[in-house]
């Protein structure tokens, strides 16, 4: 009987199968009402009495053993299953994953230094948080003027000098002029702040970029030409500009800029209101008072500079009607521009 029983246990020991069924077949062979493990039961009343003991213990381990080997054939079976289902693609998402788009100030910010830095011009960057000299003095505002006004200006001390939030990138000239002799030929893009009141057309933070060239030499036709190419780059090239005289402490002669509108082409809308035309920046000569401020000639170095809103420049783009969009982070509104660029 023990010889019959180890024998069962060797069989069982050696026994392997590839599928499902093939276990099912050995369930049936082992462990079913007529299968070898219940043959060997009943012959256990033949054993003699005095090893009954001995050869009952035997059977139960038997019993387990088989149970637990089936058991195992099974467990590996579906553990292979499983292997073979995630070989696929282990790496793949259960869901689409959304990747946002990018905010439209930065698409319209990243095409204008794109035009900019294909004619020559690098990026430079200055603080947010500035003071009188590089905001105001340095670029020949006079003390009284209304632009350093509470009305304007977000101070933030006013000893024992006055700390400011930047009103317009026209520091960065500045600081960029103190720093560097020329040829100097930059675009700053940033962020600037203005004590507004907050409505569809005035936002207490906005965006600009600032241009700066200073060398030997340049004229107002550099400006005109430079501006022209990229109002051709930017809105088309059918595009045409006009620049208006006006009035900046820190360039003489100064200009406003505006191009035919996009809108109706030139012949006048509401958009334009009528004219034809709109206004997109400011610009002009650089002050000599502001060259020699910041350390430079003005009797060897002449320059240009000009300045503009992107939001002006993404309005006109994209015709957004309302400032308060660009801030308020509606995904709605933010997913109508192209993801990464
Ligand atoms: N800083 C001016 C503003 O904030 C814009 C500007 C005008 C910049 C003329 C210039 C410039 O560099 O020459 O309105």
């Amino acid at each position: 009987m023990i010889e019959k029983i180890n024998r069962l246990k060797e069989e069982v020991e050696c026994a392997t199968a590839a599928t499902p069924e093939a276990v099912e077949e050995l369930r049936i062979k082992y462990l079913s009402k007529k299968g070898a493990l219940n043959a060997l039961m009943a012959d256990f009343r033949n054993v003699p009495a005095e090893s009954k003991r001995e050869v009952g213990q035997k059977l139960n381990e038997l019993k387990t053993f088989v149970t637990e080997k089936i058991n195992g054939l099974k467990e590996q079976l579906s553990a292979g299953s499983d292997l073979e289902a995630a070989s696929i693609d282990l790496t793949r998402t259960a869901t689409p994953f959304p990747t946002g788009s990018r905010h439209p100030l930065s698409i319209v910010k990243n095409d204008i230094i794109d035009i900019f830095s294909r004619m020559g011009f690098t990026i430079a960057e200055g603080p947010e948080i500035e003071d009188d000299w590089h905001v105001f003095s340095s670029l020949n505002f006079p003390p009284d003027h209304p632009a350093r006004d509470m009305q304007d200006t977000f101070f933030v001390t006013r000893t024992p000098v006055d700390v400011l939030l930047r009103t317009h990138t026209s520091s960065v000239q500045t600081r960029v002029m103190e720093k560097t002799q020329p040829p100097i030929r930059i675009v700053c893009p940033g962020r600037v702040y203005r004590n507004e009141a907050i409505s569809a057309r005035a936002h207490c933070f906005f965006h600009q970029v600032e241009g700066l060239y200073i060398d030997r030499n340049v004229s107002f036709a550099d400006l005109k030409q430079v501006l022209l190419t990229f109002a051709k780059e930017m809105f088309g090239p059918e595009t045409k500009i006009r620049l208006r005289p006006s009035f900046f402490p820190f360039t003489e002669p100064s200009a406003e800029m505006d191009i035919s509108c996009d809108i109706c082409g030139g012949k006048g809308c509401a958009f334009c209101k009528g004219t034809g035309w709109v206004e997109i920046l400011g610009c002009g000569m650089v002050d000599p008072n502001v060259l020699r401020s910041c350390g430079i000639d003005p009797e060897v170095y002449t320059g240009y500079a000009f300045g503009m809103g992107i939001e002006r420049i993404t309005n006109l783009k994209y015709k957004v009607k309302d400032l308060r969009m660009f801030s308020e982070n509606d995904v709605r509104f933010l997913e109508e521009f192209e993801s990464a660029r």
